[in-house]
């Protein structure tokens, strides 16, 4: 068995993956990780994306840390204990699991990735007699509650925005039903550096809406733009909060405990300042209709683009819409303790708003067009 602790983790080759990689090699210098990855995926891209990411976070000797880095074939459903002697020869004491399905359409995938997958990992550890699993749930897994959502596993909810709130809290309760010391995160919405804007993940959440309005609201000017746009605030926190909270919780929060990774309430923006930062920035109509609830939108009235980016939002939209509110009691004592947790407000937002709109070739044309119009309207 080789020195330091090894850590299993799961989900590498996806965005809050890499970071929870990147963020191990920085920061706890005798971890070594194992990742399995899918058929399919080439190992070096995905050291390159955490090359780049170390390099960007100030690592000064990133090759020296990727050696830490190994990698193995994921077995398929169902035999993932062929693992096992990989897993006592590298000796992995901690099992961080990070992959899911986020697609909230696939019922399917939902319930076999993220309960099946998490259940068979679950017996993996036992059979490996690992020390602590660590799950990366969601901040939404309560599913649509009135009250605060606390930092407790939860009941059954009246009703789940999609499946893969339900798949998360089914898979929350897996990992807490199964004997082994746990610790379940659960971030709101990952937006990039509140530094630089850099971003490595996929369109999710508030970058759907972004290139959403990206592709179908900037090939032509719209004069009149109709948004949904309630004024209830956002939760988004960015990856280097996440980075620095995950750090946190995973060093020195006890076992058995559940973390909610979410903004303060005071800083977070409305959903109807993030649209006036965008069209202020791009598209820039003559006039913007807000609208409070989805169902006072003239949806048949207005321009076929509008109506086509509400379709594609609609379930990211009736999200943020729903007034959520977290107990962040548990973070609130990491950041009394120390943990930077760079609070995303407009002006960081901004920041990555802005990274967006400067690797935009589509935007870029767009503001050139109108170049004109824009001066004259000032
Ligand atoms: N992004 C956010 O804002 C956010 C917020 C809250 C919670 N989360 C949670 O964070 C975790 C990662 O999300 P993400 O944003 O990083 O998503 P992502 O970039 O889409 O990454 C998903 C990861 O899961 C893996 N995966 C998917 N299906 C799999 C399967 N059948 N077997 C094994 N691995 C599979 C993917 O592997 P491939 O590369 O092979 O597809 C990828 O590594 C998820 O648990 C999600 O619920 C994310």
């Amino acid at each position: 068995m080789r020195a330091g602790r090894g850590v299993l983790l799961t989900g590498a080759s996806g965005y809050l993956g890499s970071l929870i990689a990147t963020t191990l090699l920085l920061g706890e210098p005798d971890v070594r990780i194992l990742a399995p990855v899918r058929p399919g995926h080439d190992p070096l891209a995905l050291l390159a994306t955490l090359r780049s990411e170390l390099i960007a976070s100030g690592a000064v000797a990133p090759e020296a840390m990727l050696e830490r880095l190994s990698f193995t074939a994921l077995p398929a459903f169902g035999s993932l204990a062929a693992l096992l002697p990989e897993l006592a020869a590298f000796g992995i004491e901690e099992v961080v699991h990070c992959a899911a399905c986020l697609d909230y359409f696939d019922e399917a995938a939902l319930q076999a990735i993220n309960v099946g997958l998490t259940e068979e990992l679950l017996a993996l550890a036992g059979s490996a007699g690992v020390r602590r699993f660590t799950y990366v749930s969601t901040a939404f897994s309560s599913g649509y509650v009135d009250h605060r959502i606390g930092e407790t596993l939860h009941g059954d909810p009246e009703g789940d925005p999609t499946d893969y709130t339900k798949t998360k809290r089914l898979a929350e309760r897996r990992v807490a039903e199964s004997g082994i010391a746990y610790l379940i995160l659960r971030p709101s919405i990952v937006i990039g550096h509140s530094g630089d804007g850099r971003y490595s993940g996929k369109r999710y959440g508030l970058y759907q809406l972004w290139s959403g309005i990206e592709r179908l609201l900037c090939r032509e000017w719209h004069e009149t733009i109709h948004a949904f746009a309630p004024r209830e605030r956002i939760n988004l926190i960015h990856q280097d909060a996440f980075q620095n909270a995950f750090l946190a919780g995973w060093q020195q929060l006890p076992d058995n405990s559940i973390l909610n990774m979410v903004a303060a309430e005071a800083c977070a923006p409305t959903v109807r300042d993030l649209w006036v930062l965008w069209l202020e920035a791009v598209n820039r109509p003559r006039q913007t209709v807000f609208y409070d609830r989805m169902a006072d939108i003239p949806s048949r009235a207005i321009p076929p683009p509008q109506r086509a980016l509400l379709a594609l939002a609609s379930v990211n939209l009736e999200i943020i819409g729903h007034p959520w509110r977290f107990d962040r009691a548990g973070l609130d004592r990491l950041i009394a303790a120390g943990v930077t947790f760079p609070e995303a407000t407009l002006a960081t937002i901004e920041i990555c708003q802005n990274r967006l709109i400067d690797q935009s070739a589509a935007i870029e044309k767009f503001l050139a067009k109108h170049e004109q119009r824009f001066a004259l309207a000032g």
